[in-house]
């Protein structure tokens, strides 16, 4: 026979599979419901947008534009872009589709994956997930709380405990052209390389995020945008932190916080896990006050977040907070079939239970008793009942815990119901 040999994933995507993906099911959907109880709901966009809406939305000087995107030219010759993130998109659909012309704040949710062709290490993937969240067309200090306390509820009722929630302001319009001026002449003092000198103009802010000590050391004297804060924009920052306190939600001031997209203005924030190495930022987010004027659409404020599913999966492994049961599944019930003639029973008694929405499953093929519970074992299932040719007749069978061994007689009728508690 010929062989062939086996293809692998390409270099660097995350893939969750059983029994892992149980837990990554469980963290995704703890953050989506906590965006859901605020309101908030779903929008579903392509994975793929016109690469100008990133370039235009998320900004040139970002490592995410220049080095990262997954760019190709599509059978029409239109330059075609994964997305890297989902803010950009959200707006552009928000725009096209007139969804700021309704009540406002415009509330949504959604949940995919993303792509960017950074170089993989743990917690960093090419292709990776996040839950974000966009309230467009209303600016208050308010709602920035809301959507910070979205993300901090779902982290705390997933179990987490080793985060912190890092805040600061980039300010109004007034307060980021008052800094970049002074920036830019400290920057201009720092004798850097073309390439760096050029991001610089821009976004001089980016330097506070270079990784190399000599920048590093050097930006430590660089003034901060917080000293710069227009008296509109220090009360707004004021008015968040007073909430953030009100609601219990710790928080630091971080003045040199930059996130890696261009289009934030205002409340910014990155939650950050102590037990994650490197890629320590389980999500982020912002407001970002001219994006969707930049897009074509009306000058209105927005604010959101990005939580990376991966990186929160890793969290709570790290905190050692999943039940190995809870991964191992979900069955309520499994069943073993006793000879041919019971069959057709079980099958039916199946169909039954996964009709009344009990999670089931039996073994399938002519196993020998042995071998089938073997397998209802290592099915997780809480359950176990064989159907043997005198239970199918007289309608009666044993059921059994599977954890604690013990057996409780029901009835055909009584089963569901059972089960159902
Ligand atoms: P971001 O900070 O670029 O923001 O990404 C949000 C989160 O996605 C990060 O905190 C991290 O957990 C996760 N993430 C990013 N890149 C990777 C990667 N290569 N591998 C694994 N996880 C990753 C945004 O994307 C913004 N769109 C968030 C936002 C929404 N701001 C306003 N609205």
């Amino acid at each position: 026979m010929k062989e062939f040999q086996a293809i692998q994933a390409p270099k660097g995507v995350s893939e969750y599979f059983p029994p892992r993906s149980q837990n990554f099911e469980l963290v995704r959907e703890t953050l989506i419901d906590s965006a859901r109880i605020s309101g908030y709901q779903l929008i579903e966009l392509p994975m793929f947008e016109d690469t100008e809406l990133f370039k235009r939305g998320v900004g040139e000087s970002t490592d995410v534009v220049s080095k990262e995107m997954y760019t190709f030219e599509d059978r029409g010759g239109r330059s075609i872009t994964l997305r890297p993130e989902g803010t950009a998109g959200v707006m552009r659909s928000v725009i096209e589709n007139n969804l700021d012309k309704g009540q406002l704040p415009v509330k949504i949710w959604y949940s995919g994956a993303f792509f960017r062709a950074e170089r993989p290490q743990a917690g960093r993937y090419r292709q990776f997930y996040q839950v974000g969240v966009e309230a467009i067309g209303a600016s208050s200090p308010e709602l920035d709380v809301e959507v910070i306390a979205i993300a901090d509820r779902a982290f705390k009722s997933l179990g987490l405990k080793s985060y912190r929630l890092e805040i600061t302001s980039l300010g109004d319009a007034a307060s980021r052209n008052a800094h970049r001026k002074d920036l830019i002449t400290f920057i201009e003092k720092m004798n850097l390389d073309a390439e760096t000198a050029a991001r610089a103009v821009l976004n001089p802010l980016r330097l506070f995020d270079d990784k190399r000590e000599e920048i590093r050391s050097a930006m430590q004297n660089a003034p901060v945008l917080l000293d710069y804060l227009s008296p509109e924009s220090a009360a707004e920052f004021a008015s968040v932190q007073e909430i953030l306190g009100a609601l219990g939600i710790a928080y630091t001031v971080n003045p040199r916080m930059v996130r890696g997209l261009d289009y934030y203005t205002g409340t910014t924030f990155e939650f950050i896990h102590e037990k994650l190495g490197a890629q320590s930022g389980i999500g982020g987010g912002g407001r970002y006050d001219g994006l969707m004027a930049e897009l074509g659409g009306a000058d209105i404020s927005g604010i959101g977040f990005g939580l990376g599913v991966d990186r929160v999966l890793l969290a709570c492994e790290a905190e050692g907070l999943f039940d190995p049961e809870f991964a191992a599944g979900k069955l309520k019930v499994y069943l073993i079939a006793l000879g041919a003639q019971s069959k057709s029973a079980t099958i039916k008694l199946l169909n039954d239970l996964r009709t009344a929405g009990i999670a089931s499953d039996m073994a399938y093929g002519d196993r020998a008793l042995k071998g089938a519970m073997k397998a209802a074992d290592k099915s997780g299932a809480q359950y176990c009942v064989v159907l043997g040719e005198n239970e199918i007749s007289s309608g009666k069978f044993e059921i059994k815990d599977m954890k604690t061994g013990t057996v409780k007689e029901v009835t055909m009728s009584t089963l569901i119901d059972f089960l159902a508690e």
